[in-house]
């Protein structure tokens, strides 16, 4: 039986049911695992999370919660009954609010205890816009800052871009769950993202799981490309 733990989560940025699914029938839980976000999510609800979950994917809720403590644990909870494999919360929702969050999962009753983590600074905030916040330090040292704090929350990691992975690594050590988008195998199109990374170097710089999507849900072959970037992380 095979040992692979795959790192590449794909994005599922379709807009319906019927999009996704078609797509989902080209890779499978072996060789991937799969993000839900807002668009997905509010188009489908929590029937497809349910549905692609029973397909027996890790599916990473990625919704980002960032609300009052009370309500961030009821969504929490809600997310948890899913059956998904990790969710996240927005950091800036504050301490109080991770602490609603992980209290949730600490005390949810399904088998599959799923992973928390937190977003820091959203990689579209420059400098001034974390200024227009009122936040006053560097980006670097905002994002270091609430990854301390997630993770004396109870948190199990971020997300971020991998350049900071290997800033989180130097300074958080082994522990921390730390999943990066911004992720291009050599000769994709880099799309929007403006600061881009290869599978293996992002691996390298202290990536635990990398966030990819147009590169392989456009792909003609998606089970073809997957298997490259694999195999890409293999052999590092
Ligand atoms: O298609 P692409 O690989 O650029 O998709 C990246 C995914 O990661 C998208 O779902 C995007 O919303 C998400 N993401 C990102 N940058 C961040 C946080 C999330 O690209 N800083």
């Amino acid at each position: 039986m095979s040992t692979f733990d795959p790192k590449v989560i794909v994005a599922l940025d379709f807009s319906s049911s019927e999009q996704t699914l078609k797509f989902v029938e080209s890779v499978s839980p072996e060789i991937c695992r799969l993000k839900i976000g807002k668009e997905l999510f509010t188009s489908c609800g929590p029937e497809l999370v349910k549905k692609l979950v029973g397909q027996g994917f890790d599916v990473f809720l990625d919704l980002k919660f960032h609300d009052i403590p009370n309500t961030v644990n009821k969504a929490v909870a809600a997310a948890c009954q899913l059956g998904v494999w990790m969710l996240n919360v927005h950091a800036l929702g504050g301490r109080e609010m991770m602490l609603a969050a992980k209290e949730a999962v600490d005390s949810t009753t399904v088998s599959k205890v799923p992973k928390l983590i937190a977003v820091s600074v959203l990689t579209s905030t420059n400098q001034k816009g974390l200024n227009e916040l009122g936040i006053n330090k560097t980006v670097q040292q905002t994002v270091i800052d609430l990854t301390g704090m997630s993770l004396e929350c109870g948190l199990d990691g971020m997300v971020c871009s991998a350049k900071e992975a290997e800033m989180l690594r130097k300074e958080y050590g082994p522990s921390p769950i730390l999943v990066t988008p911004g992720i291009r195998p050599s000769g994709a199109a880099s799309n929007d993202q403006q600061r881009i990374m290869t599978p293996a170097k992002a691996m390298l710089s202290g990536s635990s799981y990398l966030v990819i999507g147009r590169p392989i849900t456009l792909n003609d072959n998606p089970q073809e490309e997957l298997r490259r970037i694999n195999d890409s992380l293999k052999h590092r």
